[in-house]
């Protein structure tokens, strides 16, 4: 049979990025979808094609040849189905026979909401994987209010109390989902994927001080003070309220707990927090004056 070809989505992103190396490394041609094709290129990937979830008369052609593809689904969409079922389905009218979807760890099977797409996918592609991974340590080094405040003033301020959390390096989603694309035999299931430990934030805050030598601290507040902080920052109140109910969550107990899924699936164990922080020590250095 002939290789397969992976439409990657978000292939500039976390995930998606490393799911295009590792796909690639294994010798199976994959497309680096992006809505911007000619930056991508100059940045050096190669076989780039312009995506963009909300222009859909682009679709068709970049799923042209594709057989398999890794789904991240669109960002800040509360109601994604309606943008993502009709992308399906010109999928599968294609040829496309699997899906790879990344959700999340916090996000139960729902009517509604991201949650509504773990059933969308599994109902209308033969070939599935959902990924639900916990909270990842990249939150801690690129672009995310954690990061920031790390590079900031040092205070991590979360309504997450005590509440632990099994932090999981991208890297170890992106090689779960290279298995669920690449297998021969699809995985038909959904893979809850951790770090190899539940920690809370303010151990967090104590590993990323020690690794960076710069004073860094948990600051636990309460979720309506989260709210009204996230809302200063700009941040829409009703997404304000769905971050802070998350963080309610973790304060108790949804994500303290550990799966063996990357070891099961890889073959190897995930890496630390620490390691992690260790290999991207740089990362908590005080972003330069403008
Ligand atoms: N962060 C966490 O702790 C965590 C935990 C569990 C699950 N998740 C899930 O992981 C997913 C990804 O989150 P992330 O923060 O890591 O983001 P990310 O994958 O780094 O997202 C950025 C990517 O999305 C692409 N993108 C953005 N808007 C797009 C659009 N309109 N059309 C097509 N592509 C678009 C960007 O591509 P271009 O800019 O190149 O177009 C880029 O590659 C989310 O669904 C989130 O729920 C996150």
């Amino acid at each position: 049979m002939a290789e397969p070809t992976v439409l990657v989505l978000g292939a500039t992103g976390n995930t998606g990025s490393k799911v295009l190396r590792m796909v690639r490394a294994e010798g199976t041609r994959a497309l680096a979808a992006t809505r911007r094709p000619e930056a991508a290129a100059a940045a050096g990937v190669s076989e780039a094609v312009r995506f963009d979830w909300h222009d859909p008369a682009g679709h068709a052609a970049a799923l042209e040849g594709v057989e398999r593809i890794y789904l991240v689904s669109p960002l800040g969409v509360a109601e994604p189905r309606p943008v993502i079922e009709p992308f399906l389905n010109t999928a599968v009218a294609q040829g496309v026979r699997r899906v790879v979807l990344l959700s999340s760890s916090a996000v139960a099977d729902a009517p509604t909401g991201l949650g509504a797409l773990h059933a969308l996918v599994k109902e209308t592609v033969p070939q599935w994987a959902v990924l639900r991974p916990s909270w990842f340590m990249q939150n801690f080094t690129g672009d995310h209010a954690v990061a920031h405040a790390i590079r900031g003033d040092g205070e991590i301020v979360t309504a997450t109390g005590d509440g632990k959390v099994a932090f999981v390096d991208a890297t170890d989603i992106a090689a779960v989902a290279t298995r669920a694309l690449l297998d021969e035999r699809p995985h038909n299931t959904d893979h809850v994927i951790t770090g190899p430990e539940a920690l809370g934030y303010a151990e967090a805050a104590r590993i990323v001080a020690e690794v960076s030598g710069r004073p860094t601290r948990h600051v636990a507040v309460e979720p309506g003070e989260l709210r009204e902080r996230l809302t200063a920052m700009g941040i829409p109140s009703e997404f304000a309220a769905v971050l802070a109910g998350l963080d309610e969550d973790i304060r108790h107990g949804a994500e303290d707990r550990t799966t063996d899924t990357v070891q099961r699936v890889t073959g190897r164990a995930p890496r630390s927090f620490r390691a992690f922080a260790e290999a991207h020590r740089a990362a908590f250095a005080p972003a330069p004056a403008a």
